[in-house]
Order: structure tokens, then C-alpha cells, then sequence
């Protein structure tokens, strides 16, 4: 590569470049444009999903605690194991058993930095030459970018949102091939905001075993649900299917700072041992980092004395804030929101291109509205969902309500006459 007269051997992975469709990349280019406007309102963020942004979401006093103890014993300054601290593998066995229908033990855990390492663990165990996984579309970017990373080719499903963001069951089928080794699912999902009933569960798993491939169910909203659908986690259907379940502290105990998190092996019929599937993890455990020791050691107190309390009431204000944002989204024009959230943080409503004008996609509607209106949202590309929006809800109320009101006066601006 030449530069000036310079001749230098290396460049910038330009693959890496291309696959970091992230979400804080875009919020960066939505910032800037903020920055550049002189006389700015104040900015109300509605882009990224971290709970900590409302005052109000502030984590169970115990949990604290429990971290602070750890550190002060002095017991867990040490590099933690591999596959994690032991007391909180079983902690989080015992836990996820009490919503299956059979018993996990500890080796079925491996503790990993949030529900993003769990991701960057599980997709290059997978990858071989030649290998497809399955994603869905809208769906989290981070599988997308890792997936690239690791050369594994994405076959994307769609979510249906005029059936509640259910699986396209067919196009699910026709996509894969001999070379499909898995499928993610995100439940309840980031970013269409549904929660996926036992029924449709359990019809995914039986077409995952058709397959011949596992599912991964991306569970780091675990219990975030506030409609009619409960959680059931896909680990219920692990006897039809193996199961890799990713779990997380970040969004229901509102801590993504602790960077704390997890993969469990839901296979009562020990497939991932017999394909080797366990032993790669750990072969990638034993080359990447961990979360701290301290915060492991404080998760068998954080999980035990979590009171029903603040768990109810964190979901009360996030039912609270979702029929907020669905409500007042129906007073604007030109935006239609097809489902209203009924789990996890955020939510996906379309532009209707036919009634706006001088707005090219959805790229340019968040980078107009963040310049005009200092409202910053997800542009649903970055999601798989081009010319929609993602919203997210865990904020203050009056940030939601203001956020609402300058977007409503923007569509307003830029609508067509009738
Ligand atoms: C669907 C989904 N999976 C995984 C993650 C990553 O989890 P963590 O923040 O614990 O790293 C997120 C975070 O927003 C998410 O929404």
C-alpha cells in the first residue's frame, strides 16, 4: 500500500469496516449532526436501549450490596476460571431451572462479558467453511457484524408485523439448507418489542429439529414483559431441540456497566457434547476475557434476594412508558406502529413514505430530525428494518412525551397535503 513515498505491508480490515453496522456508530453520526446546529434544543435520546437513562430505573439496592461485599472480602481479586466462578454457575442454573421443565446443572452455564460476548463466543464456535446461520430480520446488528467477522454466511427470516412480529414459519424452512447450522431468536425482542407465544415457540423448535439445526435463544429480556404473552423460554422445547440460551444482568436488573452475563446449554439429550459443540466453547473461553470475579461472586446474592417489588415495578413503568409511546404515535401522521410493545425496550414504527415528502429514507429522517428537533432515533435499517424506526421507551417520561411532541411537529413540517 503506498502513501506518499511511504510503502507500508498493512492496512485497516476493511470487512471489519463494512460489518460494524452498529448502533452506537450510527448515534455517533446522529450526535454530530446535533452538534453542528447552533441553536439546539436540548437533545432528547430515544436511540439506544440502556434503562440507566431514566433516573427511575436504578437497580435493586441489593445488588450493590452484594457487588461491595464481594470486594471488600477480598476473596475475588483473583482471575476468575475459565468457565466461570462455580457459586455463580449453579446460582444461574438454579434460576433458569425454575421456569423448565428439568434441572440445569452448573456445567450447563459459562459466564461471559454481557449478552455481546455470549453472541462473540457462540457465532465462531459455529463457523466452519460453508456454513449459514439463520437470522431474523429486523433483528440485534451484533449477530450480523460477528457473523461477518467469523465468515459465516446470514440467511435472514423475516418477523411479520402484522401477525405480531411472528416467524415467517415458511420462508424459515426454505431458507435452509445442509449447511444451516443454527437460528437465533430474540424473545422478548429487541427490536420489535413483541413476546413470542408457547405455541409459536414450540412450532419453531419443531421446524429448528426438521432442520437438523439448534436454536439460540437470546433471552436478555428474560421476564421484561408487560402485555398479554408471558416469557417462555425457548429451553422448554430443549427436548425437541438443542438450546443455547443467552442471558443477562444488563436489562432486568438495569446494570449493562456490569458487562455481566451468560450462555446456558438447554440439551437434555447432551447433543452439544456428543457434537462438540460445549468443548469449543470452552476451547474460546480459554482465549478471551471474563467477566470480573467480583461482580460473579455477587450473583448468587443478587438472584436470591431480588424482591418481587422492584421487578413489577420496573415493568409497571415500562407498560406505563410503551402504551405512552403507542398512544401518542397514533396522533402523528405519517408514522404507524403495528404492534403495540408488549416486552422488552423498544419498539419498531414505520414511516409512511406515501404521505412525506423531502425525506429520502429512513437514514435521512433521523439525520434531518436530529438536526432540526435534537431527537435522536434509531434509523431501522441498522436493525434490518429499512424505513422504519426503532424507539426506545426506558427513558424518563417527560423525555418520551417531549421526543414525541418534536416528532409529531417534524412529520407535520415535512407531510404531504392532501
Ligand atoms: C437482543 C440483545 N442481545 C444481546 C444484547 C447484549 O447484551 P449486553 O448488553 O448484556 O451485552 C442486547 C443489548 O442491548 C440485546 O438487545
Amino acid at each position: 500500500m503506498e502513501s506518499g513515498s511511504e510503502k507500508w505491508n498493512f492496512q485497516g480490515n476493511k470487512k471489519l469496516n463494512a460489518s460494524a453496522v452498529s448502533v452506537r456508530r450510527v448515534y455517533n453520526r446522529l450526535m454530530e449532526g446535533i452538534n453542528n446546529n447552533q441553536d439546539k434544543k436540548p437533545v432528547v435520546r430515544l436511540c439506544r436501549v440502556d434503562p440507566t437513562d431514566n433516573p427511575r430505573f436504578r437497580t435493586t439496592p441489593e445488588a450493590p450490596d452484594a457487588v461491595a461485599t464481594a470486594v471488600h472480602s477480598y476473596n475475588f481479586n483473583s482471575y476468575p476460571p475459565t468457565v466461570g466462578l462455580p457459586e455463580a454457575k449453579r446460582a444461574i442454573a438454579s434460576h433458569l431451572s425454575s421456569d423448565l421443565p428439568y434441572q440445569l446443572s452448573p456445567e450447563n452455564v459459562f459466564m461471559t462479558v454481557g449478552g455481546t460476548q455470549a453472541i462473540n463466543i457462540i457465532l465462531p464456535v459455529l463457523a466452519r467453511p460453508g456454513a449459514n446461520i439463520l437470522l431474523p430480520r429486523p433483528g440485534y446488528p451484533q449477530y450480523d457484524s460477528c457473523a461477518t467477522c467469523c465468515l459465516l454466511e446470514v440467511r435472514y427470516f423475516d418477523l411479520l408485523p402484522h401477525r405480531g412480529w411472528e416467524v415467517d414459519l415458511d420462508s424459515l424452512e426454505a431458507l435452509a439448507d445442509d449447511n444451516t447450522v443454527a437460528m437465533v431468536l430474540i424473545n422478548p425482542s429487541n427490536p420489535c418489542g413483541n413476546v413470542f407465544t408457547y405455541q409459536h415457540l414450540k412450532r419453531v423448535a419443531e421446524i429448528a429439529r426438521k432442520l437438523g439445526i439448534f436454536v439460540i435463544s437470546d433471552e436478555v429480556y428474560a421476564h421484561v414483559t408487560f402485555g398479554s404473552n408471558p416469557f417462555v423460554p425457548m429451553g422448554v422445547f430443549s427436548s425437541i431441540v438443542p438450546v443455547i440460551t443467552i442471558g443477562s444482568l444488563s436489562k432486568r436488573w438495569l446494570v449493562p456497566g456490569w458487562r455481566t452475563g451468560w450462555i446456558a446449554t438447554c440439551d437434555p439429550h447432551g447433543i452439544f457434547l456428543k457434537t462438540g459443540v460445549v468443548k469449543s466453547i470452552i476451547s474460546y473461553l480459554e482465549i478471551t476475557s471474563d467477566p470480573p470475579t467480583f461482580l460473579q461472586a455477587a450473583i448468587p446474592e443478587i438472584l436470591d434476594k431480588t424482591n418481587d417489588d422492584f421487578l413489577s415495578k420496573n415493568i409497571n413503568m415500562l407498560r406505563e412508558s410503551a402504551n405512552i409511546l403507542y398512544d401518542l404515535c397514533k396522533e402523528i401522521p405519517c408514522l404507524s406502529c403495528p404492534h403495540k410493545p408488549e416486552g422488552a425496550m423498544a419498539v419498531l414504527v414505520e414511516i409512511k413514505f406515501s404521505r412525506i415528502k423531502d425525506i429520502i429514507d429512513d437514514m435521512d429522517f433521523c439525520a434531518k430530525l436530529a438536526e432540526e428537533e435534537s431527537v435522536i432515533l434509531l434509523p431501522g435499517v441498522t436493525v434490518g428494518a429499512k424505513n422504519w424506526l426503532r424507539i426506545s421507551f426506558a427513558v424518563k417520561t417527560s423525555d418520551l412525551v417531549d421526543g414525541l411532541s418534536r416528532l409529531k411537529a417534524f412529520c407535520l413540517r415535512y407531510s404531504k397535503m392532501p
